[in-house]
């Protein structure tokens, strides 16, 4: 009973190699990946997994799908069962209403197909006016190449020409004896009351929107002279493979480039991103002209972290971009701008520039999103301080929405800098915004504390970073007493430590015997067993019997770190909440420690200015943690 559309949103969240990767070794062969069948005896590896395609096919055995089949195939599992399973890896909360069962998602899938094969053969009938008709060559090729588009840009985007006439491809279709409904329902021809057909797309030049593998999902038409009774743009409606909302224009020709440059210029026509590939920026993408969602966000986040914004030179159309920075900030995204003069897109500015000096532009003018901003609020405010402290709230409500506690407080900085406001007042500001936001989403672990958890470390050569730790045993020990037991709705104990293990490289447990014990939990965990002490003391590893049998002794069961900080542990307690979060705040403090101890020796040896600079930075990249982890712990334990 899960909705389609929640079915859509896992299946589109869904990424192959993750989900076969959570089975079986998975090593990059060229663009595919490549491992053992889980379906089949093999000794060489013929299990081939295509990211692109979001599919995997064994030449082995033959099996084949998607990671939906795969989880349903090796896991023996219902779809809804493989659909859940995904939806909480991908924490996707799922909407249940309508039955959705197997028969019903496969004749859903049948129907997607027949729009995909009704936009396919639009697609092909489109290019084929554009290039091979009179009327196309004349009207449609005449106008792509006065905008300066080469042959080269016009087939790379598969640009065609939809022809005056009212039933051009209605005709088309007809002739091919396809069933015109599904054509209706690809909103590319419509029913009069006489029940006959007519095109809806007519004399304009075509624009195919493309999805993330290349196949045509909508239209977009352009009207070649103006006229105000039509819009500029006719754009296709939503269908069942049309969701507006998660896609973006450009992304199939542009996504290598943004994953190879790690950015990705997001820009709002068809025009601008066309222009800017044909100018070898590669790395773009539009929103196509409505404003920025979630879904698109989460699209460029599969490629890159980092966005440019490029804004039309228009009022009008910056001020709606505002709100998209701050969706993008939320998103955890790094975000830069770069806008153009009054009356100038990227498209044209591109044109009247050239490649060259357009590039040099895009260099020079990028700004970070808070100058941006603070730029174009603080025209014409001067000195007036009550408009000034309105643009600082202004800024700061962007800010609080970053979630790496490290880049706000940079960013309070930055503000603080532009705006001559003292920095720690903003912080202070900032963490209320916060804590009225947060308020909102409930979590068994607060939300300050998990960004402190998850906030990233930069390690140092690993020989640097080593040594055993009492904090590591006490959550070892933790995890062989309490690892199977509940932790949260759908979670282990075990479960949540090793999401927060992974969160930050400086958490990683470095004792090796430790590392073994984590290994043993994760074997018996994938197959549902449970454990206590009593099965470490019996293992068959010795170090591991050791460690397991000091764990039951006496002086072991308080560490002394956490007797001198007056903290208990109580592991029978019936809410590991609160022990797990000092533990993780103790383990991620200890750790820190230890780094800031190896960085003050190398400090001290350290001859060469970049060095020492270096050093220096990352002192205080890490005290800076470090005091917000002490600070909290006043307050979190009791
Ligand atoms: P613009 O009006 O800025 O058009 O709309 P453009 O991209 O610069 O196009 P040219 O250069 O005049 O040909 C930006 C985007 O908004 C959407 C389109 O996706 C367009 O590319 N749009 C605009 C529509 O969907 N419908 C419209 O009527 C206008
Ligand atoms: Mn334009």
């Amino acid at each position: 009973m899960i909705s389609r559309k929640s079915v859509d949103e896992v299946i589109n969240a869904a990424v192959i190699e993750e989900v076969v990767g959570d089975y079986i070794a998975l090593k990059k062969r060229g663009a595919n990946l490549l491992g053992r069948c889980p379906f089949h005896d093999e000794k060489t590896p013929s299990f081939t997994v295509s990211p692109t395609k979001g599919i995997y096919k064994c030449f082995g055995c033959g099996k084949a799908g998607n990671s939906v089949s795969f989880l349903m195939e090796h896991d023996s599992l219902s779809f809804a069962d493989a659909i859940r399973k995904l939806a909480s890896k991908y924490h996707i909360t799922l909407e249940e209403d309508t039955l959705v069962n197997r028969e019903e998602y496969d004749e859903q899938q049948k129907k997607r197909e027949s729009l995909l094969v009704a936009l396919d053969f639009a697609n092909k009938y489109f290019i084929d006016q554009l290039h091979n008709s009179d009327e196309g060559r004349v009207v449609g090729d005449t106008y792509f190449r006065e905008r300066g588009f080469t042959k080269q840009t016009i087939d790379e985007f598969q640009l065609g020409y939809s022809p005056q006439g009212w039933t051009s491809l209605v005709d088309a279709a007809k002739a091919h004896q396809f069933n015109l409904t599904h054509f209706a329902d690809a909103g590319l021809i419509k029913k009069r009351e006489d029940e006959s057909y007519f095109d809806l797309f007519r004399h304009r030049v075509i624009f195919p929107i493309h999805d993330l593998t290349g196949k045509v999902i909508a239209f977009g038409g352009r009207q070649l002279v103006k006229d105000d009774k039509s819009p500029k743009y006719l754009n296709s409606p939503e269908t069942d493979v049309y969701h507006k909302s998660n896609v973006l224009y450009g992304i199939f020709q542009s996504k290598k480039a943004i994953k190879t440059l790690n950015n990705c210029f997001l820009v709002e026509g068809y025009t601008d991103v066309i222009t800017l590939h044909q100018s070898d920026v590669k790395n773009v993408v539009a929103s196509s002209g409505t404003s920025l969602t979630e879904g698109q966000i989460k699209l460029i986040k599969r490629f890159t972290d980092n966005v440019t914004v490029l804004y039309d030179g228009d009022a009008a159309g910056i001020k709606a971009s505002l709100r998209g920075i701050d969706l993008l900030l939320e998103q955890g995204l790094n975000v830069r701008t770069v806008s153009f003069p009054e009356g100038e897109d990227p498209d044209s500015y591109c044109k009247h520039l050239g490649p060259v000096e357009f590039k040099k532009y895009l260099q020079e003018q990028e700004k970070d999103f808070i100058l941006f901003k603070t730029d174009l609020l603080m025209e014409g405010v001067g000195n007036d301080p009550i408009r000034k402290t309105e643009v600082v709230k202004n800024l700061l409500t962007s800010i609080s929405l970053i979630p790496d506690a490290l880049k706000r407080a940079a960013y309070a900085r930055e503000c603080s800098r532009l705006m001559d406001t003292d920095e720690k007042l903003l912080l202070v500001e900032i963490n209320k915004l916060r804590k009225n936001k947060n308020a909102l989403d409930q979590q068994p672990i607060p939300q300050e504390i998990q960004e402190i958890l998850h906030t990233k470390t930069e390690l140092p050569p690993q020989e640097l970073y080593s040594g055993g730790d009492e904090q590591e045993m006490n959550l070892i020990r933790l995890l062989i007493q309490s690892g199977h037991k509940k932790f949260m709705e759908d979670a282990t104990v075990a479960d949540f430590v090793f999401k927060e293990l992974k969160e930050d490289d400086a958490l990683k447990i470095v004792n090796p015997v430790y590392q073994k014990v984590l290994d043993e939990i994760t074997a018996i965990m994938e197959h549902e067993l449970d454990f206590n002490e009593q099965f470490f003391v019996n293992h068959e590893d010795a170090e591991i019997r050791k460690m397991a049998a000091d764990f039951l002794t006496e002086q072991h069961e308080l560490s002394s770190a956490w007797s001198d900080n007056g903290i208990i542990v109580k592991t029978e307690k019936e809410n590991y909440v609160q022990d797990l979060q000092s533990l993780f705040l103790f383990l991620k403090k200890s750790k820190l420690e230890q780094l800031i101890k190896a960085n003050l020796e190398e400090l001290q040896q350290a001859e060469e200015d970049e060095k020492r600079n270096f050093c220096l930075h990352y002192h205080i990249q890490l005290t800076e943690v470090r005091n917000m982890i002490s600070e909290m712990l006043g307050t979190v334990v009791n």
